[in-house]
This record gives C-alpha cells, sequence and structure tokens, in this order.
C-alpha cells in the first residue's frame, strides 16, 4: 500500500464549511488502496505503521485533490482558427454564428468524421487534460444534432470511459442549437428531441444530464422547460446553458426544474441568483468563454455573497473556450470574477465535483473517495494561482496512480 509523506500543506477541500474553507492540513501523509484513500491528514495522527507502506516522498510540496472539469463539450470534428481572427477584428461571436459560423460549422465537421476518428482525436485531448491536472471531466455531446451523430458522439464518451483512468460524465446537449435541415421548422427539431432523441438515449443510459443552451440564438425558457422536462422522465437531471450573452431566464429556469448547474451565467439577474440560492443550483463560471467572446466576467464573489456555490470549468469547445487548462481558468477566475484562490480551489473540486453530483467518490481528499490527487511544486495554493507557471512540476495521480510525474 502507498504513503505519501513529507507534503508541507494538504488541502482538503471538504463539502463543509463556506467556499474559502479548503481545510489546510500541515505536514500531512496520505495512503490509499486499490486507488482509495485510506487516510489523508497529519502526520502525527496518522494510525498506521510507515514500514508497513511502500513511501513515497512528497518532498515538502502540497498535495490538492485531482481537479474537477464539471463543462466541456470534448469531442467535436475540426477547430475553428479564422473565427478567432474574426472576433480579434472585431465581429461577435452572434454575427460569426448568424453567417453560418459558429457551433453550426463544428456541426458539420461533426457529422462527417466517423466515430473512430472522433474517438482518436477526444482521447489524445483526454491525456493531455488529465496531464494538466484534471482527473474528473464532464464532457457534452451536442454537435451532432441529429439521432445518429448524438448517440456516435455519446458513444465516443463510454469508449473513453472503458479505456481510460479518468472519471467521465456524460451530459446530452441536443439542444445546443436548432441544426440547418430545421432552421425553419423548430417545433419538429423540439418534438424529434423529446420523442426520439431523448428517450433513446434515455433508454441506453448514454448520459447522466440533459443540458439546453438558453439563448436568443438557440432555445427559448419554454423550449427549454419542455426538453429539461422530458429528459427528467429518463432518468437525466437538467443542466443550463444559462444568461450567457443576454439575459434570458435561464437561472430561474434552472432552479424551477431542479436543475443540478447553471452555467455561464455572464448575464444572470438578481431574481435569477435569489432562485438558484433558494434551490441549491451549483452555479458554473467559465472564464474562457467569457474571454474568447469578449465579454464581461461573472463577479462569482456576488454570487457567494447570495449564497450560491461556485464551481470553475473550462468550457473547452472549438469556438468560445478551446483551452482545456482548468489551473489557468482558475487563475483567470481569481484575476477576473473576484475568487480568492481558496475560492477557486474549492470551485475547481469539491463544488466542480457537486456540479454532476460526484461529490461522494470525487474532489475532496477524504477516506472512501478517489485517490485523484495533484502534488504541486509551489509553497502554498495562494503562490500557485499567483504565479501561474505552465512549466511548473507537477505530479498528477489518478485513481492512486501517477499518470504524470
Ligand atoms: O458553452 N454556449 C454555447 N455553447 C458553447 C459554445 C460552443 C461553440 O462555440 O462551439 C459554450 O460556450
Ligand atoms: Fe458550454
Amino acid at each position: 500500500m502507498p504513503l505519501l509523506k513529507n507534503i508541507s500543506t494538504l488541502y482538503v477541500c471538504p463539502d463543509e464549511g463556506d467556499q474559502s474553507d479548503i481545510r489546510p492540513v500541515h505536514d500531512a501523509v496520505i495512503s490509499w488502496k486499490e486507488g482509495v484513500i485510506e487516510w489523508a491528514g497529519p502526520k502525527s495522527e496518522f494510525p498506521g505503521r510507515e514500514d508497513e507502506y511502500e513511501v513515497l516522498n512528497a518532498g515538502g510540496r502540497i498535495v490538492i485533490p485531482g481537479l474537477v472539469d464539471c463543462h466541456t463539450h470534448l469531442a467535436f470534428g475540426g477547430w475553428r482558427p479564422d473565427e478567432f481572427e474574426m472576433r480579434v477584428q472585431g465581429k461577435s461571436y452572434l454575427e460569426i454564428s448568424r453567417s453560418g459560423g459558429g457551433i453550426l460549422s463544428t456541426v458539420k465537421e461533426t457529422r462527417s468524421s466517423h466515430e473512430n476518428e472522433l474517438y482518436k482525436k477526444a482521447s489524445g485531448l483526454l491525456d493531455k487534460i488529465n496531464r494538466s491536472g484534471t482527473t474528473t471531466i464532464e464532457c457534452k455531446s451536442g454537435y451532432g444534432l441529429s439521432l445518429k451523430d448524438e448517440i456516435k458522439t455519446l458513444r465516443v464518451y463510454d469508449r473513453l470511459r472503458f479505456n481510460n483512468k479518468a472519471h467521465i460524465i456524460s451530459t446530452f446537449l441536443g439542444a445546443h442549437t436548432v441544426p440547418p435541415e430545421f432552421q425553419d421548422q423548430r417545433e419538429s427539431y423540439i418534438r424529434l428531441l423529446t420523442d426520439d432523441i431523448i428517450p433513446r438515449v434515455g433508454e441506453e443510459k448514454l448520459a447522466k444530464f440533459c443540458d439546453v443552451f438558453v439563448e436568443e440564438s438557440a432555445f427559448s425558457v419554454d423550449e427549454a422547460r419542455q426538453i429539461l422536462e422530458t429528459g427528467k422522465q429518463y432518468g437525466m437531471r437538467p443542466k443550463v446553458h444559462a444568461d450567457q450573452l443576454s439575459s434570458g431566464g435561464g437561472a430561474e429556469l434552472a432552479a424551477e426544474t431542479g436543475a443540478i448547474s447553471a452555467d455561464h451565467l455572464e448575464k444572470v439577474s438578481d431574481t435569477g441568483i435569489r432562485m438558484m440560492a433558494e434551490s441549491g443550483v451549483v452555479a458554473v463560471t467559465l472564464p474562457f468563454a467569457s474571454l474568447y467572446t469578449q465579454e464581461s466576467f461573472l463577479d462569482c464573489r456576488k454570487l457567494i455573497d447570495e449564497g450560491v456555490q461556485v464551481a470553475v470549468a473550462t468550457d473547452f469547445n472549438p469556438g468560445s473556450a478551446p483551452c482545456y487548462d482548468l489551473p489557468l481558468a482558475m487563475m483567470l477566475a481569481c484575476n477576473q470574477s473576484r475568487l480568492t484562490p481558496a475560492q477557486a480551489l474549492k470551485g475547481a473540486t469539491i463544488y466542480g465535483a457537486k456540479a454532476i453530483g460526484m461529490e461522494s467518490s470525487t474532489g475532496s481528499l477524504e477516506k472512501g473517495k478517489s485517490a485523484d490527487f495533484l502534488v504541486i511544486d509551489v509553497p502554498s495554493v495562494n503562490f500557485w494561482m499567483y504565479q501561474f507557471a505552465p512549466d511548473r512540476k507537477m505530479e498528477v495521480f489518478l485513481k492512486g496512480e501517477c499518470i504524470r510525474s
């Protein structure tokens, strides 16, 4: 059984206390057995005998839980660097979508990609994502927008889960936008979703959550409600892409439908924030999406003050967030969304896990949870966030196994 000793500070990040309460433990050790944490806490209280363990030395570095990226669109065909250039030159994300770019251009490339091709690309990305510190990841469909192509994408996630150590959670996002062949008959697409695609995804247990993009350019609150309620009937709890580009009642809908999270929220209303707090909906802030669409960032401190738990995720996708580095997103959330480093850490660990219903097995360093943790060569979490360094020495343990040293 392995025992990691000589940890200067271990940050437990329990689902207790407030968002700042990351429970630092000084001079700590952690032991695990068959990929599951057996003990994590101060060396002085460790109940075992060192000579019974395979002892590893953290060399005075810090240990944090493996990161949880609770919002990504991992599998897609192609990339969209030209749109990046257009946005930098002044075209808005919506203008680009209206002229046939945006989500629809990725839909075209995803539809024309074979499942194996999508799998190979997503698998290569996942390896890099794991090496950057993310050990649990949520992955959405939503670039297929037909029965065949949505299922193809969700199968890719099933295969990744089967072949990879990382914890992978799938979300069905058939309501990402209305596909081109239904442009003038959106009700027919919604019927296709509620009568065919959602039942099939539910019956084949291809996704744990059902997400909708609530936005003028995508789905209205009433349309989204119908889709989310159908998802619930098939065992998928709601999630909402809410209030990203305009304030459209997305957060309110998330609270009303019992969504596990509402994500983006740059334009959330005060009523929406209050309703989320009352219903315990986790807010997911996505700093890369704000950065790349050149929108103002979410004021996370305001949400925390109102009693909402805030998770931090990448939104990794080929359009609005082509970057998968969660520590960088955390640093942006500190600088632009008024999170302290401790709050960002809780947002990318235990609250990220809560946003995808994984808090009983990941997100904190407690007995019985998966032995997912990072050993980082910094004196503190504050220092880690303050000096973002892509070449920082970091070890990544996933289910007790070192996947990056
Ligand atoms: O989460 N907001 C909607 N969907 C994605 C963007 C997808 C894309 O641009 O391809 C998002 O930002
Ligand atoms: Fe997204």
